[in-house]
């Protein structure tokens, strides 16, 4: 893979804003203090970086590995979405007709739950990993079974799935821009939107998305769901995100028109997720295609998260491509530090957060500013965003004490110094953003499970 000359030189700019923003803050304040923790309130984890601007950060999970302590050490600590790699697919939720396993899918949406994170639920209608009773019918006893099934697991799901790969993979590859011929295609060409029908009606609050691999640039086949999604919009057939896999190696590189493409399906009106990224490579080619992808999601507002295809190399369904963020020892890799400076704007991970009180802070104390949450919450979690506005006065610093509903948890913070996880927590400015023009806001956000929190916080600040 090539590398990008653009790329490079937005991440020298990007660096550049860094140390101008440290230098800035040096001056309004103590010195040294402050410049060495000027970078340092960047968020430090994937999800929590992600979560800043109101994104997720997920990956697929295989049941059998939650077991194995690295693996779950890293899921927990790095991932706010959650996609069962195989467990929700026809050939394990149905394994004979109209006979429901869920033990895996349910283990899977539990760990999910238990970390505060959401779950994208994969899949519903593939023509691949079918039960062989599916293989053998055609036909309305198909397309009966086919929405049975729908039905049946979205009802099972009901209020647990941000969001459905209703209908997977269902178009052609090359240029013809036809269905592919599946037994599912051969029962109708309705049958796509009867599936979409049929998970609404199950699952009413789940975001319905259609998901598919080779349609991560403008081409023929992405142009043909790019089509069948407008259709939909306008005859009403519920459609609410769409899915690029986003499988990329030396053969299929990432898209010159991948933002671009990810654009044009916002555009008609859906969110667009970023549902199976890999990458495979090594080395700094493989980092700044990762941060080109994740760079791209962060221009498109409708771009509401990314989802990587394993955890470490080893978990990978393509492994000796080495695809993935994290080595087969469950070391960092330079993608995973890429992805995580790009989504921190440029910000290069630091030292954690100081405590709150340190000398690089001005003590808050006082009226003269007003704090307001809007949340966005799901079933077990959710990402609560603070705006803190001035009065009258300059502030040359705040806090802000949220009192969170009884067995709620803060989980990760940003643009803040957090002091507390449960009950009244306070978040003290960053080292960045402590002054606040009269009259101007800034915002930070915090990321939590249990429910999320709908007191007014009370705001206090030092005036000046
Ligand atoms: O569970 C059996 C095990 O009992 C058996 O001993 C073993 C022998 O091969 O096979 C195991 O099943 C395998 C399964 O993964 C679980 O590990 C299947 O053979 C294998 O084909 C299956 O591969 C999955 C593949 O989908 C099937 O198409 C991959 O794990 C999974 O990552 C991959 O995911 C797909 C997405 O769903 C859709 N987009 C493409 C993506 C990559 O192919």
């Amino acid at each position: 893979m090539t590398l990008d000359p653009a790329r490079h030189r937005g991440r020298r700019t990007s660096r550049l804003r860094g140390v101008v923003l440290t230098v800035a803050a040096g001056t309004v304040a103590v010195g040294a203090a402050l410049t060495l923790s000027g970078t340092a309130d960047a968020a430090t984890t994937l999800g929590a970086s992600a979560a800043a601007s109101g994104r997720y950060f997920g990956t697929a999970v295989a049941a059998y590995k939650l077991s194995d302590a690295t693996y779950l050490g890293i899921l927990n600590t790095e991932f706010t979405m959650v996609t069962p790699e195989n467990e929700m697919k026809w050939d394990a939720t149905e394994p004979a007709q109209n006979s429901f396993s869920y033990t895996n899918a349910d283990r899977i949406v539990s760990q999910a739950t238990s970390m505060g994170a959401r779950v994208r639920g994969h899949a519903l209608a593939w023509h691949q990993q079918q039960p062989s009773w599916v293989q053998s019918l055609s036909g309305t006893a198909l397309r009966n079974a086919m929405l049975n099934h729908v039905t049946q697991v979205a009802t099972h799901y009901r209020g647990q799935i941000y969001a459905w790969d209703v209908v997977n993979e269902a178009f052609a590859d090359g240029g013809s821009g036809a269905r592919r011929d599946s037994n599912l295609q051969q029962t109708g060409n309705d049958w796509i939107e009867a599936a979409f029908r049929a998970a609404r009606a199950a699952d009413p609050n789940a975001k319905l998305c259609y998901n598919d691999y080779n349609t991560d640039g403008q081409n023929a086949k992405s142009n043909a769901v790019y089509a069948m999604v407008q259709d939909f919009k306008s005859r009403g057939v519920p459609i609410d995100c769409v899915g690029f896999q986003s499988h990329f190696n030396a053969q299929s590189p990432v898209p010159s028109d991948y933002q671009a493409n990810l654009q044009r399906f916002a555009d008609l009106g859906v969110e667009v997720q970023i549902t199976e990224l890999d990458i495979e490579g090594s080395g700094t080619a493989q980092a700044d295609s990762y941060a080109r992808v994740t760079q791209a999601c962060l221009n498109v507002t409708a771009c509401k998260g990314i989802t990587v295809w394993g955890i470490r190399d080893s978990d990978s369904w393509r492994a000796s491509g080495t695809p993935l963020l994290f080595d087969g020892n469950g070391t960092k890799k330079q993608a995973y530090t890429s992805v995580l400076t790009t989504l921190n704007g440029g910000t290069e991970p630091s030292t954690p957060p100081s405590t709150p009180g340190s000398p690089s802070t001005p003590p808050p104390s006082g009226g003269a500013c007003t704090a307001t949450l809007s949340n966005n919450a799901w079933n077990g979690g959710f990402v609560t965003t603070v705006k803190v506005t001035a009065g009258s006065s300059a502030l040359s610093g705040w806090s802000v004490t949220v009192t969170l509903p009884s067995g709620a948890a803060v989980t990760s913070a940003w643009n803040s110094q957090s002091s507390g996880t449960t009950g009244a927590v306070r978040f003290a400015n960053a080292s960045y953003n402590g002054r606040v023009t009269a009259g101007g806001s800034t915002e930070f956000g915090f990321q939590g499970t249990g429910t999320a929190p709908s007191i007014v916080p009370a705001c206090t600040a030092s005036l000046g």
